[in-house]
């Protein structure tokens, strides 16, 4: 496996060594995990080149500290991204990966102001940002994104639809611990007992999936997901909604055939934790 750290030096080895064959992309923040895997282990399937970028993005934290806090596990990374048959491993740094660059400016269509958006202002014109810039020096025919993020991958989504780039977004299903927790960096940072109780998030989630009908209320349904998540001590939750899995618009009533995707974000002490699901009528 291979590992670049300078822009030009990617560029370059991109145009020379890599002109023939399909390429496929994907862009992490390190601290891997199983759900990252997966999507490294899709892109070495379907394609004959693998790239993974490992860059902590300062333009994407609205919170300092939290950025501060990212864990980097860059060893491990390295020994995982070996064993999935990664090709090669890109590991700007801040200073060359946004040198003459000042970011990539789109109408966000209003997206960017919805859930997580309203409560992170600024993250997602970072990541959208970071991933033109990511695409315009890999120039991956396939880039591989997690649902678990899923108004970060209908937004990379939007980004290439109104850029001039050319490639395909993968959406890939959100990786689970065994409990149900949705795999995330952010769950190191649980202390056991809150790990432990984190895992009603998706019990919640699921629930409601089970037990819910076509005319049922989206706005009942929210205080009661909300109610019963804020039951355990240890959750908190910030927004529940339901949304076109498309547009992200809030849905107000459901219908037939519809799909609607079941989206929170979720205080487990000091850690924010996303998760979501998707429903079908
Ligand atoms: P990061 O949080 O490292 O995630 C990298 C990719 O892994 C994203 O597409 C994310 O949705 C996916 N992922 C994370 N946890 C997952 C899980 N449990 N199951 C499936 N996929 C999962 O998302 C980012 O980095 C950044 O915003 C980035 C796109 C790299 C731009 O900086």
């Amino acid at each position: 496996m291979k590992i670049i750290r300078k822009v030009s030096d990617i560029i370059k080895f991109r145009e020379q060594e890599l002109k023939n064959l399909s390429i496929g992309f994907v862009p992490t923040m390190g601290a891997l995990h199983t759900g990252h895997i997966s999507l490294v282990e899709k892109s070495v399937r379907e394609n004959n080149y693998t790239i993974v970028s490992i860059f902590v993005n300062p333009k994407q934290f609205n919170d300092k500290n939290d950025f501060i806090n990212y864990p980097v596990t860059i060893e491990k990374d390295l020994e995982m991204l070996e064993k999935s048959k990664c090709n090669l491993v890109f590991i700007p740094d801040s200073e060359d990966i946004y040198n003459n660059y000042t970011g990539f400016r789109m109408d966000f269509d209003g997206l960017d102001k919805l859930y997580e958006g309203e409560f992170r202002p600024g993250h997602f014109q970072g990541v959208v940002d970071i991933v033109y810039r990511l695409f315009e020096i890999v120039k991956p025919h396939n880039s591989y994104f997690g649902e678990k993020d899923f108004q970060q991958l209908a937004i990379i989504k939007l980004m290439v639809s109104k850029s001039n780039l050319t490639l395909n977004i993968i959406p890939c299903a959100t990786v689970r611990e065994e409990s149900g927790l949705a795999m995330s960096s952010r769950n190191e940072r649980l202390s056991a007992e809150e790990r432990k109780n984190a895992s009603k998030i998706f019990e919640v989630l699921n629930s409601v999936k089970n037990s819910m009908k076509i005319d049922d209320s989206p706005e009942k349904l929210i205080n009661k997901i909300s109610e019963e998540i804020n039951l355990n001590p240890f959750l908190k939750t910030e927004y529940v909604a339901f949304c076109d899995p498309t547009t992200l618009k809030p849905v107000f009533s459901f219908s037939q055939n519809s799909v609607v995707r079941l989206c929170v974000a979720v205080w487990c002490g000091k850690i924010r934790l996303i998760d979501n699901i998707s429903l079908e009528f």
